[in-house]
């Protein structure tokens, strides 16, 4: 799986509720293969969850990270690959700062990739745990009002999620300051707008990708979840981010994870179940 775009809205479904009946205890699924994780770039979620899926369906589970691998020392991800399949391994999941690095490998015979994140663009699994956190809640995917704020341009999670969404009957909108914004015309303002919305997603504004200076208070003021702002939405309305959270700026380091609209720590726990799902499929 190397993006969204593969899937159409029958497979999303399924790949969802088959994540469900996992997490509902109603599958006991064993895959046997080996695997490979590789992360080239930082990863706490993403990483631990795939891991931890691939341990409960007993796979042969190997970890490369970049700092202790060849890879420090310029191997490429090509050499990388056809180096660990001579150890029997066809299946990877990889995480890369490079946006479509799968192009390179696509003439390695006989290998299974499932895209852990590229560039700015590709997000994959983290799409389709968001729609699994959302059908959770409203029990469907369509007719419902979404809010995406925060750093726009550069998230894979929301070019992902954007890609999911719009296979259904929901209505996406999006807040940002001008230098986060893309070509899409749906902005609103944020605080005028929570009202009416049924899901709120926080984008996690990425230091790493860029040199954008705030004023922290004035950007959750803006276009984050504080203490005031969250009384404004409807009492079915979730919050949600991706993580990893830039406390105080994204959300209000007084919005706690006893706040029952916020459902953070239940994407983190949905992650580790639609990894389980994807994975016992390969
Ligand atoms: N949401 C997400 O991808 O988090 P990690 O970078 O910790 O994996």
């Amino acid at each position: 799986m190397l993006n969204i775009k593969e899937l159409n809205k029958e497979e999303i479904l399924s790949i969802i509720k088959k994540a469900i009946e996992i997490k509902q205890n109603k599958k006991h699924i064993i895959n046997n293969k080996s695997i490979a994780n590789i992360f080239i770039e930082p990863s706490t979620r993403t990483k631990i969850s795939f891991e931890k899926a691939q341990r409960d369906l007993n796979m042969d589970v190997y970890n490369l990270e970049f700092e202790s691998s060849a890879l420090k020392k310029s191997e490429d991800l090509v050499d990388t690959i056809y180096t660990l399949k001579q150890y029997g391994i066809n299946n990877f999941v990889i995480r890369s700062s490079q946006e479509g690095y799968w192009e390179q490998l696509k003439d390695i015979e006989d290998i299974n990739i499932i895209n852990a994140g590229d560039g700015t663009k590709n997000h994959p699994t983290q799409a389709l745990l968001d729609a699994m956190t959302i059908y959770e809640q409203f029990n469907t995917l369509d007719n419902l009002k979404i809010l995406i704020s925060g750093d726009v341009k550069n998230s894979r999670v929301y070019h992902s999620f954007k890609d999911l969404i719009e296979k259904f009957d929901s209505k996406l909108f999006l807040s940002a300051p001008n230098e986060f914004q893309t070509n899409d015309l749906n902005y609103v303002d944020f605080n005028n707008s929570l009202s009416e919305m049924d899901v709120i997603m926080m984008l996690r504004i990425q230091h790493e990708r860029h040199n954008f200076k705030f004023n922290i208070n004035e950007y959750n003021n803006k276009y984050g979840i504080n203490k005031n702002n969250i009384q404004k939405l409807k009492p079915n309305t979730i919050l949600m981010h991706p993580g990893p959270v830039n406390r105080g700026v994204e959300i209000a380091k007084d919005i706690s994870y006893k706040e029952p609209k916020n459902k953070i720590l239940k994407q983190v726990e949905n992650g580790f179940f639609i990894r389980k799902a994807i994975l016992s499929n390969i």
